[in-house]
């Protein structure tokens, strides 16, 4: 009540509601634009406050969120030093991708995200200023008194001892959320889909699928956990000297770079519709010369090639193979495949325990693209993810589907995609087990250090 009356002074021509933002107390479709920042993550009923949003909006409303995101985050100097804050916020901001699940469930359509990255100096004695004032920040009012203490303390003696810098980069991701208000007709008749499960399901890059065709659309953007690969990539091939061979080329996403930049590569991959793709634009740039494609099967292949100064298996397809008896026969075939002494680039995610856990399924992930030649919208979403524990393994079932321009669903697909996730160490000892040398290990591709739940990107020379 007190912000009310604090806003109210300020602004007294505004009306100024006191209610639960999970329960507006506004008729149906009365506000053309609804907004929601920096404040979706104190609310109780998150879920239902989006529902109501929807609800309160006239046809052709759109309601637009905007708050910081934790996920995008972890590099805010308030999280280094007040690491309880980073926990909180975790729990209590929702992922951008389970937000926009939401609210697609409520209505919205098309649900968009936009991410601005904030980066500046930070001059720590300012900084540490604003932090005794605790009332400053929320996250600093929502964590302990002794985790506040104990931060304060961390800096304040890093400052009189001199081992803290004058000032210090900083990073904030903030996201923006929008969601619109589609007309009449598809509210009228809302979809009924049949749950992926019961659906005829087809593997994730078998035959020229919604999936296959819409690669490069969907995986154009910038997605966090393959951000800077391609120049980490070339910048390794650069160093290795020789030529590369990427595992699971794909489409080419980082092959075609890699040739573009004058590097001669190898793309070996399983699936003759990937490749297909990635031939024609490889013929449409003319980089034939320099790129080579094969068919085959990372756990047994055998090219004329054996002295490939780097091996890069991109984008977690090491981590399509299902037991470590595949994985030890992929790494065998690619250490055959190097020179002695050339290097070895494997990309997984670092397992997130929270999205382990029986039960943790539903449509937590989804993304949305305009296709490039089709000029329609593709969508995919991840319905259902089955999970074994003792192998390690998830079989995640997608759909995919494509909209005419009226709305109606143009064409629908179920996919599977089967993945293995391995534990760090676990991933080391293998590594060494098939006679690589580690040399680095990062958590994202800009070199930061391994961290939990992020991504693992190994560097191991054959030894
Ligand atoms: C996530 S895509 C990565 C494509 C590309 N490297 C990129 O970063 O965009 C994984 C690729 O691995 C391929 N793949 C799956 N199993 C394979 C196997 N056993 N051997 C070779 N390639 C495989 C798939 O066909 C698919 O093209």
């Amino acid at each position: 009540m007190e912000m009310l009356r604090q806003a109210a002074r300020k602004a007294p021509d505004i009306t100024w509601v006191q209610a639960d933002a999970a329960t507006l107390p506004f008729p149906d479709r009365s506000f053309d634009i609804a907004s929601c920042q920096f404040a979706f993550h104190h609310f109780q009923g998150k879920a239902r406050m989006l529902r109501e949003a929807f609800r309160v909006l006239g046809v052709g409303g759109r309601f637009v969120l905007r708050n910081s995101c934790p996920q995008e985050s972890s590099d805010w100097l308030y999280y280094e030093y007040f690491p309880e804050a980073e926990f909180r916020d975790l729990r209590d901001f929702w992922p951008p991708d389970a937000l926009m699940a939401v609210m697609e469930g409520a209505g919205f359509t098309p649900v968009t995200v936009q991410y601005e990255h904030l980066r500046f100096e930070q001059n720590l004695r300012d900084w540490l200023e604003t932090v005794r004032r605790r009332d400053t920040c929320s996250q600093l009012q929502s964590i302990s008194d002794a985790a506040y203490a104990a931060g304060v303390r961390r800096l304040e003696r890093e400052l009189a001892d001199g081992s803290a810098p004058a000032t210090r980069s900083d990073h904030l991701c903030l996201v923006t959320i929008r969601g619109d208000k589609p007309n009449g007709g598809h509210l009228s008749a809302p979809r009924r889909w049949m749950p992926a499960e019961e659906l005829p399901h087809r593997p994730f890059y078998d035959g020229a699928t919604l999936h296959v065709r819409s690669y490069d659309s969907m995986n154009s953007g910038d997605r966090p956990v393959r951000r800077g690969d391609v120049s980490f990539y070339l910048d390794l091939a650069r160093r290795a000297g020789g030529e590369v061979l990427e595992i699971g080329v794909g489409t080419g996403r980082v092959a075609l770079q890699l040739a573009k930049a004058g590097v001669r590569v190898t793309g070996l991959d399983l699936s003759p519709d990937m490749l297909a793709i990635a031939a024609e634009k490889a013929a449409a740039s003319r980089l034939v010369e320099r790129l080579r494609l094969e068919r085959g099967d990372m756990r047994n292949f055998d090219l004329a090639t054996r002295d490939f100064g780097l091996v890069i298996v991109p984008y977690r397809a090491f981590q399509i193979l299902l037991t470590p008896e595949d994985q030890f026969a992929a790494l065998a075939a690619f250490r055959r495949h190097l020179r002695k002494g050339g290097i070895l680039a494997l990309h997984l995610f670092d397992p997130d325990l929270r999205f382990l856990l029986p039960g943790a399924t539903g449509p937590v992930d989804r993304a949305r693209c305009v296709d490039r030649s089709t000029g329609r919208t593709v969508e995919a979403v991840l319905e259902t993810a089955l999970f074994d524990h003792v192998n390690q393994t998830r079989r995640d079932l997608w759909r995919y589907r494509t909209f005419a321009p009226d709305g109606t669903i143009a064409e629908e697909e179920a996919l599977e995609l089967s993945i293995r996730w391995s534990f760090r160490w676990e991933m080391r000892h293998l590594l060494q087990f098939a006679g690589f040398a580690v040399e680095a290990e990062f958590s994202d591709f800009l070199g930061s250090p391994p961290a939990y739940g992020k991504e693992q990107i190994w560097v191991a020379r054959n030894s």
